[in-house]
């Protein structure tokens, strides 16, 4: 694999293909194994994580139901604490087990944000699944519960995770180079 440069930066090979579906693999049999017969609904984070939501959907072989979020707090390669909503879920969640889909958890804000919210609507339970999360960079003190990888506080493209727009499409994980 080689470097890629999207805009102005370069990036370079960081978590591979294999490495991915792996981490989603195990991701998914957990949640398999936790929710048999409670249907949960998972709750997946626009844009990042819809690659790896269709991984991980086709991967959980227990019944689910999906809805969707579109949100943003990122401008280039910083987070800038301010949300802007630009789609909530459908589904009624009040008394629901939810799922939350999280490409990738930094400070936390968003997912923060995102759990006060669905929790106003008093569902039975909520959890998070984050392919990779920036432990360094979190300023909350939960514990997420299925959590696929712990990175270094840097900069990543690839596998849906972009940089001003560009990137989502590569299929395994860069990393800024020289960060
Ligand atoms: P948080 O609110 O700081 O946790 O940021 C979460 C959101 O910022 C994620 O859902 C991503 O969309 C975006 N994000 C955070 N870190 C990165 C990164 O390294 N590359 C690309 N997007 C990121």
């Amino acid at each position: 694999m080689k470097q890629v440069t999207l805009h102005d930066l370069t990036f370079e090979p960081f978590i591979s293909a294999a490495e991915i579906d792996s981490t989603v693999a195990s991701l998914a049999a957990q949640i398999d194994n936790d929710y048999r017969g409670r249907n949960p609904i998972l709750l997946i984070v626009l844009n990042g994580a819809f690659i790896f939501a269709a991984d991980l959907v086709r991967k959980i072989t227990i019944p689910i139901r999906l809805d969707f979020i579109k949100i943003s707090s990122y401008k280039g390669t910083e987070s800038t604490g301010k949300m802007d909503e630009h789609f909530l879920w459908k589904s009624n969640l009040e008394g629901e087990h939810v799922i939350i889909v999280e490409d990738i958890v930094d400070t936390g804000h968003t997912l923060n944000y995102l759990k006060e919210k669905i929790g106003s609507q008093h569902p039975a339970s909520v959890e998070v699944t984050c392919l990779l999360k920036k432990p360094t960079a979190y300023k909350y003190d939960d514990h997420l519960r299925y959590e696929g990888m712990s990175i270094e506080d840097k900069f990543v493209v690839g596998y849906g995770l972009d940089y001003n727009g560009l990137g989502r499409d590569l299929d395994s994980i860069y990393k800024r180079s020289g960060s």
